[in-house]
């Protein structure tokens, strides 16, 4: 179903990535850029292997969403804190295309004793060496002002030499290129650009950006699967062509991208939000449109910002009237609702069918949602219902499994 070009795909991960955290945009490419370098330079991976290497170092920091307000980097460099990496693993492992490689992100921040005794092979052993030395290397770079870069180069030297004793051809991951990020960019998308990727690789790519930033809040956790579903559910109800069906799969996937850079006191408040809290929850639908603007059509841009915009031009963000509003658009805007009336939210229940549709039935009224996809909804409610709601088991069932397994590989081992 997705058919967005490498390079767009590339720009929209990186692009939302970016937004996590001021410190650390640019991170995930320097990084990413570093290692391809060593790859490239030592010659023991073909070219697939390094374009899917590329992939896995964009997303290494991946499970530090949860605390992209509290995080910094004087406190990663010290190494305190593995959980991220530890999450990134277990997000990687789970939705990840190339799943293979989710272990070179687990020991990213590991002592070197743990990546020695680690029971990975020995191909990987050596990504997480090099990851690690890179990435430490960067955060170095970073927190020294971003100049003086032979303090960096010997920085890295040093690591090599510690992770390497017995003298890889470590030579350079070229640092002196860290300071120019439209080169580093360049590089990185000359590599993806020409990746053979099947539309199940990219959507799964998508999926771990999208599944990774659910999982921030456990109160969103399952929303874009089952809004996903839902919207789904009610392009095929329609008997829309194949090509609107795909552009509302993606835009209902991307629907919900810029609360990427909310932050999780305000996804996971009780109660109603305050008018401050209110205006920033609300600025998610213009981070999506810029993270989206140029790197989608703008028919799935359309139907990924428009999903809080109503009939009566009550919405948000633009106030749009019915007459702007095409149908895809309004089965997406349908879709949320449906999404978010039959999920657990901080300040209510699950509802059941019949009040799902009762109000549903009631913004119809209002003037607020299209009555036409109101009314297939009804015709097709006990199956779309029960679909979404199996989506929704799908996804908690990914979501405990990530909990449990965190719990395992934290809890200290037992005598
Ligand atoms: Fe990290
Ligand atoms: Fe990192
Ligand atoms: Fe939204
Ligand atoms: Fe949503």
């Amino acid at each position: 179903m997705i058919e967005l070009p490498n390079e767009d795909l590339y720009e929209i991960i990186i692009r939302s990535l970016n937004r996590v955290n001021d410190l650390l945009v640019g991170h995930g490419e320097r990084v990413a850029y570093g290692v391809m370098r060593l790859a490239e330079q030592d010659g023991r991976f073909s070219e697939e292997e390094i374009g899917q290497l590329v992939w896995t170092v964009l997303f290494h920091d991946i499970g530090n969403f949860r605390k992209t307000d509290t995080w910094n980097l004087v406190q990663l460099e010290n190494d305190q804190d593995y959980s991220h990496a530890i999450y990134g693993f277990l997000f990687l492992k789970t939705f990840f295309p190339f799943s293979q490689y989710a272990p070179v992100v687990r020991y990213h921040h590991s002592t070197d004793a743990e990546i020695e005794n680690a029971c990975i092979e020995q191909k990987l052993k050596w990504v997480v060496k090099c990851l690690r030395i890179v990435d430490a290397t960067d955060l170095f770079f970073v927190n020294n002002g971003r100049k003086d870069m032979d303090k960096v180069n010997a920085y890295f030297r040093n690591l090599s030499r510690r992770l390497f004793p017995a003298g890889l051809p470590l030579e350079s991951a070229e640092f002196s290129i860290m300071r120019d990020m439209d080169a580093i960019h360049s590089r990185l998308l000359e590599r993806i650009k020409h990746q053979v990727l099947s539309n199940v690789e990219k959507e799964a790519l998508l999926r771990t950006l999208v599944c990774s930033m659910d999982f921030r809040s456990h109160y969103t956790a399952l929303h874009c699967s089952m809004m996903v579903r839902a919207s789904d559910m009610l392009a095929d109800c329609f008997g829309l062509e194949q090509k609107v069906k795909s552009e509302i799969h993606i835009g209902a996937m991307l629907h919900d991208l810029g609360k990427i850079a909310i932050p999780i006191e305000i996804l996971e408040s009780p109660g109603k939000l305050d008018g401050r809290m209110w205006e920033i929850m609300k600025s998610h639908v213009m981070i999506t449109e810029d993270i989206l603007k140029g790197y989608v059509s703008d028919e799935i841009l359309q139907i990924a910002i428009r999903h809080h915009e109503t009939l009566d031009g009550s919405g948000y963000p633009r106030g749009l009237s019915g007459a702007e509003l095409t149908l895809p658009q309004r089965i997406v805007a349908v879709g949320d609702i449906v999404s978010a009336l039959s999920e657990e939210r901080s300040y209510k229940q699950a509802f059941p069918l019949h009040e799902v549709m009762n109000i549903l039935k009631q913004m119809c009224r209002a003037g607020k949602i299209c009555p036409r996809v109101v009314q297939m909804l009804e015709e097709h409610c006990d199956s779309i219902y029960h679909a979404v709601l199996e989506k929704g088991l799908q996804a908690a069932d990914a979501f405990e499994q990530i909990y449990a397994e965190y719990y395992e590989l934290t809890q200290p081992e037992m005598e």
